[in-house]
Parts: C-alpha cells; structure tokens; sequence
C-alpha cells in the first residue's frame, strides 16, 4: 500500500447564490453553481501507525481540533474503522472566512486522499456521508465536476459540462465573515420570511448566460455592513468586469474579464491601489485528483 497521497485543494466561486427558505433544520435550501478556479491550497496525507496530527503552513487557523481538515481525516478513519494513524500537512494560499470555501475544500481533499490510500471508494457512502456531515460546500468539492448546480443546503449536486476556462479578477478585502452569521442577517433581513421566488434559472451554456443570471442574495447585505466589500465590486466594474459579484458570503468578490493578460494587468493595478490581494486567476475545467505522493 502507497503510504502518502497529495491533493490539490481548489477554491470555488459561486457564480449564483439565491438563498430560499430557511428549514426546520436551521439550515437554508438553496440554488447555486459552484465553480472551481485554479487559486488552490495543498494537501498531503500520509498514514503511519499511530496518532492524528495536522500541520499547517501559510496561515493561522486557530486550534486544530476545529479545523475541517483535521476532523476530515479523524471521521472518515472511525467510520471505516481504521485504527492506525495519519499525519496531514496543509498549505494555505485560499484566504479563510472569505466566502471561497477553502476549509471545505481541504476537507474534501482529504477525503480524497484518505480514501485512496485505505482503498475505500470515493462514492462509498461513508465518505459521502463524512463530506455532508462536515459542511455544506464540501460534497461540491468532492464531486468531481468543476461547475455544478447545487440545491438543499449545497449538498445535492447537479454535476454540469464545464465552460470554457475563463479569467477572473479575485479580490479579498481584509473582512472575515461568518457565515452562520451573515445566514442569520439575512433571515433577520427577511423578518423570517422566504425569499420571493424567483424564476428557476437554466443551466448556463455560456459565459453570456452566467452573467445575465449573476446574482448573490447576500451581496447587498453583507456590502451594507462592510464597505470594502462595495469598494471592490465597483472597482472591478469600473475597470470593465463583464459583470462582478461576491462570492458566497463574502467577503471575496470576483469580476469576469476577456484574456489573461486583462486579468493580470487589472489585478496589479487593483493590488497596488486598494492594498487588498488581488488575483488573476482561472476557472477550472476538471477538479484535481489525488495521486502518489
Ligand atoms: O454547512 P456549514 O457548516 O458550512 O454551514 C455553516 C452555517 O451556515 C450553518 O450552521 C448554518 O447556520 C448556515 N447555513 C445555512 N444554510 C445553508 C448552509 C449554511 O443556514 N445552506
């Protein structure tokens, strides 16, 4: 048996985020896509015989027993039984709280490699399961596809052909966000009620499409309560964006461009005038794989 495996851990864009009916759960039903882009943390996993460990490179993220990586790999090993133990080894470039879904994407990568090393298949129920149990963007990244519609709380995927690479502008303001909180603003917003329903929109089979359905029910929220947020989009706007939108709940915000070359020179630009992180990066067209470390 491969005692290592290693992961790519991409982030992801929601490229529309209606937020219906909050449940009797506490969670709420969505209507989302999920995009991954090509701005990714690395994961490596490796089993030996004793012992969960988790080290963390390139940021902070407090204690490790709350880290999703980290439970990642100690549920999916007492559901499928596995006594021995796994170190993890995380590097961070996705920045946290920023609405792109790194924590769970590290969960998924995890999974990944997890299951692969202890030969356990990815569709087996128990690491589905595990994904759900962890958060709701964390089947997404699980999923295999690139672009997928996402329902319920996130976790009933509709996997879709992808589109044709695209270049984003990504800016994260120095905002963390909680999204359990910016949930709650927003049913407070709503005085409970659900959103109004608006027309289901098909699937996108264009980059023309995804902008006329660009929509984030959180944006005018969550920019109301933290100006940079607004800052951001207008700045992208102003620059040409064939449209910009917040990413989950924020505080990431992102403006679709026309050429690479568009994205790197607006992302220096925007990095040297706001001081914020500014990327150019691209969308993805296949998720990656785990393999041999
Ligand atoms: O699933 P996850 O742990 O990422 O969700 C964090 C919090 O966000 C939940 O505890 C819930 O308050 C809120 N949430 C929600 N509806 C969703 C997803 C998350 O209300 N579909």
């Amino acid at each position: 048996m491969t005692a290592a495996a290693r992961a790519r851990a991409p982030a992801k864009v929601n490229l529309r985020l209606r937020v219906l009916g909050r449940r009797p759960d506490g969670y709420h039903d969505l209507d989302t896509l999920f995009q991954a882009i090509d701005l990714a943390d690395e994961v490596v996993v490796e089993l030996r015989s004793e012992g969960i460990d988790l080290d963390v490179q390139g940021a902070d993220l407090g204690p490790v027993a709350d880290n999703l990586a980290y439970r990642a790999a100690t549920r999916l090993a007492a559901c499928s039984g596995y006594e021995g133990g796994i170190a993890v080894s995380l590097t961070k470039r996705i920045p946290a709280g920023a609405g792109l879904g790194g924590g769970s994407s590290d969960a998924a990568a995890v999974l990944r490699c997890l299951s692969w090393l202890l030969d356990i298949p990815e569709q087996d129920r128990r690491v589905r399961e595990t994904a759900e149990q962890l958060g709701s963007d964390v089947p997404f990244f699980l999923s295999g596809s690139a672009l997928a519609r996402g329902r319920g709380r996130g976790e009933i995927l509709e996997p879709m052909k992808p589109l044709p690479i695209a270049d984003l502008v990504l800016i994260s303001p120095p905002v963390h966000i909680s999204t359990a909180e910016a949930y709650a603003a927003l049913s407070d917003a709503r005085h409970g009620r659900s959103a109004a329903p608006g027309r289901s929109a098909p699937s996108p089979c264009s980059w023309d499409d995804v902008a006329a359905q660009a929509v984030n029910d959180f944006q005018p929220i969550v920019s109301s309560a933290h100006r940079e947020v607004g800052v951001a989009l207008d700045a992208l706007e102003a620059r040409g964006a064939r449209f910009a939108l917040m990413s989950g709940s924020g505080s990431s915000v992102f403006g679709l461009f026309g050429s690479r070359a568009e994205t790197e020179r607006v992302a220096a630009e925007l990095t040297a005038r706001l001081t914020w992180p500014c990327r150019a990066v691209r969308t993805l067209t296949d998720m990656p794989a785990a393999e041999a470390r």
